[in-house]
């Protein structure tokens, strides 16, 4: 089956009761059984519901990973994504990645004995020498949140799987969605999602997974979902479900919409650089068609005199949104200074090259020349 097609069918027709054509929503904490010693594949919906399998079961098969567990949000999946590691693993990140990770990481993970380097990760020699004996993970976010800096993913695995240690590595596959970008098959053991955004797409549910590469890793990331109790609800995992048959077309759409946008702005006097990976401009634009399907639907762009015209902006627009999150159908606005990026301290946004002049965008569905004509007119009042 094509991509678009595992979209609609994968996992969908569970159902041999009523021959119904969706999923039915299993609505049930716990299942009966057929004796003392079986029962049919599910008896407590923490470790397992037939609604989160099926979204579970279509994930995996767009990602091509062999399994995938569905949480409760973007966050829960990182979160079971890290207790694979132990006190006085090194993790090695991006410098850029989301702030809730990034708090995650350094507020809450190396509280617990774990510890991380920051780095540029679009630079593999950079890559090479944050190495330590102790590093286990190298986490990949790409593009990255909110300035869209690509890392070479299959660079990045062959240093993995060259060191001396055991490194896994991981990749949040957020912004592309696996549309557009599969990190596996560029050899990366963990993808990751916020199902909240492009999966889902309809700005209605917060939720997440984790996808793996091999049995072994799969087997611990099932362990770890029931232990500590992460899976998404029956109820979350339908939405996400019914959103993914559409993902197709709607990243279609948004990709039409932000390079429609990314091209205006580029032109727009009061416009000083646009991270867009679509752009001919963009420093990764080689490796974003080398390594991705298409552009996708996000992008950033600094205003000439900092804060007070990147306010009027988002606030003049009358089609995007002024509101954190992404991927959804309707187009959103925001400044990662105050809003996405505030869990980073000004010092990491300095560093990662987010500043008060950096406006994100996350491109809806709309038609791209009302999207172009709204956020101009912002600009121009
Ligand atoms: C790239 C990325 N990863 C993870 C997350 C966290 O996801 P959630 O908000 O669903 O917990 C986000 C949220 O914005 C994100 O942008």
């Amino acid at each position: 089956m094509r991509f678009e097609t595992k979209c609609v069918h994968t996992g969908v027709d569970k159902d041999g009761t009523f021959n119904s054509c969706t999923t039915p929503i299993y609505t049930t904490s716990t299942f009966y059984w057929d004796s003392l010693e079986s029962h049919k594949g599910f008896d407590y919906t923490r470790s397992g519901n037939p609604t989160r399998s099926a979204m579970e079961e279509n994930i995996a098969a767009l990602e091509g990973g062999i399994s995938c567990r569905a949480t409760a949000t973007g966050m829960a999946a990182i979160t079971l994504v890290m207790h694979l590691f132990k006190p006085g693993d090194h993790i090695i990140a991006g410098d850029d990645i989301y702030g809730g990770t990034y708090r995650l990481f350094a507020d809450v993970f190396t509280k617990w004995g774990i510890t991380f380097s920051f780095i540029k990760m679009s630079d593999t020699e950079t890559v090479k020498s944050a190495i330590t004996p102790e590093t286990k993970a190298i986490w990949i976010e790409t593009p990255s949140n909110p300035l869209l800096n690509l890392v070479d993913i299959q660079a990045v695995t062959k240093i993995a799987s060259a060191a001396d240690s055991d490194i896994i590595t991981i990749a949040d596959n957020t912004f592309c969605s696996p549309y557009l970008q599969r990190p596996i098959e560029f050899g990366v053991d963990i993808v990751l999602h916020s199902t909240t955004k492009y999966l889902n797409g309809h700005s209605d549910v917060v939720g997440g997974c984790v996808v793996s590469r091999t049995e072994e890793l799969a087997e611990r990331v099932a362990y770890n979902s029931n232990a500590l109790g992460l899976g998404c609800s029956p109820f979350d995992a339908w939405l996400v479900l019914r959103g993914i048959k559409t993902l197709a077309p709607r990243m279609e759409a948004h990709q039409r919409g932000a390079i429609a946008l990314a091209r205006m702005l580029e032109t727009h006097p009061k416009v000083e650089r646009v991270y867009y990976p679509g752009l001919e401009s963009h420093p990764h634009h080689d490796l974003a068609k080398r390594q991705q399907d298409g552009f996708g639907g996000m992008l950033s762009f600094d205003v000439k005199d900092g804060r007070p015209v990147a306010e009027k902006v988002m606030l003049n627009s009358k089609l995007f949104l002024l509101a954190e999150s992404l991927g959804g159908v309707e187009s959103l606005i925001e400044y990662p200074e105050s809003m996405s990026h505030a869990s980073m301290t000004q010092e990491a946004r300095r560093a990662a090259g987010i500043t008060e002049k950096t406006v994100r965008v996350s491109v809806g569905i709309e038609s791209p020349e009302d999207l172009v004509a709204d956020l101009k007119q912002a600009l121009d009042s």
